[in-house]
């Protein structure tokens, strides 16, 4: 499976942050917010990845992440020209995806919870079963997000981005998996009211299709908004608190890739060495042992 992260976007609710500096570059507490969602990719045991973002902003990227090979993984750069919305990615990334199955995870998403990584496999088998796994994630104001609706049984009825009146509580968080079909499905969908190739355009295919699976994420799973300034402190006292509490970091992108094996101890010490200054490299040392 191949992994995408969309890290384009314009970021105007972040003015003036996100003027000269692309939002998925900003740290969320101490890391740059682009490393939650490649912490995803990586925890889900995928190593080719293509990180898409406009012209301006894509240079940076390529300096934070460079060809991954840092953390034994591989990456590629597209650039999006416009925020056409978040289905041009697999159009972007048809090349790429060639003739794989592909996860897409928003670069503004922050996720974490003790079962993710069983989540996360789970959604891969899912998609070689049906076709595509999406999650549904409990929210007081769904409105700003697109929405499930369920039956009393839990099957899904219908999806909705941004409904005025939402039919459930169950937002779709930004990571979804997909066999190979979303690249034609996305070449079949055409632009909503407001000018975008909606991410649940191509949802409501799987689900037209019977194919589309949907995964309720419990009171265990944390994810968190990063879309405006107080969303960006919150995540960041969040991340704070719990790395303070537990010693433990969250979205460590070179821990992940040790634990997975990407990196060996070796590796994992030069990484820490070259960060040695900060709390963040000292952590790495720590792990290396
Ligand atoms: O965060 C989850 C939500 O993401 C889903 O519940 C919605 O169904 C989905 O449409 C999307 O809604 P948003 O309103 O949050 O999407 P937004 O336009 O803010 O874009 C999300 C991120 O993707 C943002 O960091 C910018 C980036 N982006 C967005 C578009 C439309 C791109 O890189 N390219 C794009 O074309």
């Amino acid at each position: 499976m191949k992994g995408i992260i969309l890290a384009g976007g314009k970021g105007t609710r972040l003015y003036p942050n996100t003027i000269s500096v692309s939002k998925q570059l900003l740290p969320i507490y101490d890391k740059p917010l682009i490393y939650y969602p490649l912490s995803v990719l990586l925890l889900a045991n995928i190593r080719d990845i293509l990180v898409i973002s406009s012209p301006e902003a894509i240079g940076g990227y390529k300096h934070l992440l460079g060809d991954g090979s840092r953390i034994g993984v591989h990456i590629e750069y597209a650039v999006q020209e416009q925020p056409r919305g978040l289905a041009e990615a697999f159009l972007i990334g048809e090349q790429f995806i060639g003739g794989d199955s592909v996860c897409l995870v928003l670069g503004d998403n922050v996720f974490y919870g003790q079962y993710f990584s069983g989540l996360l496999q789970q959604a891969k088998e899912q998609v070689q079963e049906s076709g595509a796994a999406i999650f549904g994630y409990p929210v007081t104001d769904p409105s700003a997000f697109g929405v499930v609706e369920f039956d009393e049984k839990h099957h899904v009825i219908s999806i909705e981005e941004k409904p005025a009146e939402p039919k459930s509580n169950y937002a779709v968080p930004g990571l979804y998996f997909y066999n190979n079909d979303v690249i034609a499905i996305a070449k079949n969908i055409r632009p909503s009211a407001r000018g975008e190739l909606e991410i649940t355009a191509v949802n409501n295919e799987y689900l037209r299709r019977g194919q589309l699976r949907v995964t309720v994420m419990g009171r265990g799973m944390v994810w968190l908004d990063t879309g405006s300034p107080k969303g960006m402190h919150k995540a960041s006292g969040f991340v704070k608190t719990v790395q303070e509490m537990q010693g433990f970091y969250i979205s460590c992108i070179e821990e992940i890739a040790w634990r997975r094996g990407f990196i060996d101890d070796r590796q994992l010490r030069k990484l820490g060495e070259e960060l040695k200054m900060t709390e963040y490299g000292q952590y790495l040392l720590s792990l290396a042992g």
